[in-house]
């Protein structure tokens, strides 16, 4: 849809024209109402260190157990919570168009996977269901929820480490092209439940305005994330009106 010709149109339109591609965008917002904790306001330290400094190489490099039995936790509690109304919203709209959808999230957990999105979720940060290999890099899905000993690759004996983008980390080709293509071909970008604070959501909803397209957000507070419209409001309960049907 070409911005000269864009006639005006309301989110819930944009959304709910079937024909319109769209990239969405999600944070750690939408599974709040999950009970899984924001990183900036509820899940800030755990046993007295701040994620930024349990999300970091070096600190693995250092203290290995120390980082596994942080992400261990953190699967103990994505173990035990499901999707919420957010989640099942966009795996609905999929459903009605498939392949109409580009899911990133900079999530690490399987939520949007779980409320029945069938299509691609590019896991923008990485997988908490996930260990890599420190010796080649091969990644396997693992779902132990607890680890007597560290954990060694099955491939090369060597320590396995989660499989997440960690701060100073890049982050994987293919789902910086996957963001990109899905970009590309967007007619309308929605932005769920990030605070801005990394620099992903920011620069894909700048590119998306410096394209023209239609760029939503939905956040329970103001960002720097830049939109066209900004709907304030819980995800659980503004996406399944947003994305509910005509
Ligand atoms: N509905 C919508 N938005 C919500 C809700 C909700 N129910 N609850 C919280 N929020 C908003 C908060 O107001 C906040 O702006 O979600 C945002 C969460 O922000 P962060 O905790 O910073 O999470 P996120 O933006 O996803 O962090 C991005 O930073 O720590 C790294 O790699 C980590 O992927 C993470 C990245």
């Amino acid at each position: 849809m070409e911005s000269s010709t864009r006639k005006a149109v309301t989110p819930k339109e944009a959304l709910n024209d079937l024909e319109n591609k769209i990239l969405v965008i999600t944070g750690a917002g939408i599974s709040a109402e999950s009970g899984v904790p924001t990183f900036r306001g509820t899940g800030e330290t755990w046993q007295g260190r701040h994620f930024t400094e349990l999300a970091n190489p070096v600190t693995f490099a250092a203290e290995p157990r120390l980082i596994w039995d942080w992400y261990l936790y953190r699967r103990n509690v994505v173990a035990v919570r499901g999707p919420n109304p957010a989640h099942v919203a966009i795996a609905e709209r999929a459903r009605r168009v498939p392949g109409s959808i580009t899911l990133v999230t900079m999530n690490v957990d399987d939520l949007h996977e779980q409320a029945g999105y069938t299509d691609h979720v590019t896991h923008y940060h990485g997988s908490l269901w996930h260990n890599r290999c420190t010796a080649c890099g091969l990644e396997r899905e693992e779902r132990s929820l607890a680890y007597a000993d560290l954990p060694l690759s099955p491939c090369c004996g060597a320590l396995e480490r989660p499989a997440i983008v960690w701060f100073d980390e890049s982050v994987s080709t293919e789902a910086f092209c996957r963001t990109q293509i899905g970009l590309m071909s967007a007619d309308v970008v929605l932005i769920v439940g990030t605070s801005g604070a990394v620099w992903t959501a920011v620069q894909y909803a700048g590119l998306a305005m410096s394209r023209g397209i239609l760029t939503i957000m939905v956040n329970l507070e103001q960002t720097r994330v830049p939109s066209h419209y900004f709907l304030q409001g819980k995800a659980g309960e503004v996406l399944p009106e947003l994305l509910g049907g005509a």
